[in-house]
């Protein structure tokens, strides 16, 4: 049997459906039941009948579907699939900001470990974090963990004070103005779209910043036929599908994130069948971690 129909009869046996980040490869977006950005992700895991969610994308995507929703099988097809910049705060340095600032909300970008949900206020996804943040009554905002997020929120919010922490997404960081730059001198007049993971320089040549359904939504709904795309490449797939008249040019040295490439049809296929690569976490812990994710959930409606 061939491997995507071997999928397909899986799912059916498992109660299973398949949701991938547009980072994932082509072959798994092209096999997946819904795709979107980390925000569709997980208001969708919350909406699903299904027994069992394969979700693919990285360990922070997987433990917040298992975290809004524990009645569920969660399985990840590759454990090594991680965000770096998940990591880049310890829950000590969340409490002595805390401490510090004993005012603030502490305000968690949703790429972040399930333990870091734990000491936070509420979550945010690029997708939602202005208006939250916005919404919020306190005037000083703690955010973690990435820096250049926190900076693009934090100049549109003059009126509240931001503390930030030094972290980042390699990938993101990466990339320079001067990319930008040789972009627009190889195609003149295309516009520029930005995640605002990327840095304050970057994105001040851009034209449109916004998470990854936003670039998808705008390149979209606008009228140029070409377009340079400053986030990592797996995008370019619902790009290049979605608008097969246009032209879409990355920057270059092209982002790509390694771990979500580790996603892959064999493996798929394999947890399917052997229940491997199941998402648990403790249920104190799950508890404590689903409380900011609730609630994002609640302020984005
Ligand atoms: P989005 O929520 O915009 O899809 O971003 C997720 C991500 O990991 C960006 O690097
Ligand atoms: Fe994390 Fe960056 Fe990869 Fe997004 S692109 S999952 S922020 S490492």
């Amino acid at each position: 049997m061939e491997l995507k129909e071997k999928i397909e009869a899986l799912k059916k046996q498992q109660d299973a459906v398949i949701l991938a980040h547009y980072y994932v490869s082509d072959e798994v977006q092209a096999i997946a039941d819904y795709i979107g950005d980390s925000f569709y992700l997980s208001k969708l895991a919350v909406s699903l009948n299904a027994k069992t969610l394969v979700v693919c994308g990285v360990s922070f995507m997987g433990e917040s579907a298992k975290i809004l929703n524990p009645e569920k099988k969660v399985l990840l097809p590759d454990s090594r699939a991680d965000c770096a910049m998940a990591h880049m705060i310890t829950p000590e340095k969340v409490a002595q900001l805390r401490a510090e600032h004993p005012a603030a909300a502490v305000v968690c970008y949703i790429n972040s470990t399930a333990e870091l949900k734990t000491c936070s206020d509420v979550c945010v996804t690029s997708a939602n974090a202005l208006s939250i943040v916005r919404a919020l009554p306190n005037q000083e905002i703690i955010f973690i963990p990435d820096e250049n997020l926190g900076r693009h929120i934090a100049a549109q919010l003059p009126e509240k004070q931001f503390i930030f922490n030094d972290g980042r997404c390699p990938i993101h960081a990466k990339i320079t103005p001067e990319d930008i730059d040789r972009a627009k001198d190889a195609h003149p007049g295309a516009p520029v779209l930005a995640h605002p993971e990327c840095t304050p320089a970057v994105l001040a040549k851009a034209d449109y910043i916004g998470s990854t359904s936003g670039i998808l939504q705008y390149a979209t709904d606008h009228a140029d036929t070409q377009y340079i795309i400053a986030t990592e490449c797996g995008i370019g797939y619902k790009l290049r599908t979605q608008n097969p008249t246009k032209e879409f040019f990355f920057v270059e040295p092209l982002p790509v994130c390694e771990d979500m490439k580790f996603i892959t049809l064999e493996k798929i296929a394999h947890v399917l069948e052997t229940g491997e690569g199941e998402v648990t976490l403790e249920e104190a812990m799950r508890r404590r971690a689903n409380a900011p994710l609730e609630r994002m959930l609640a302020l984005a409606k």
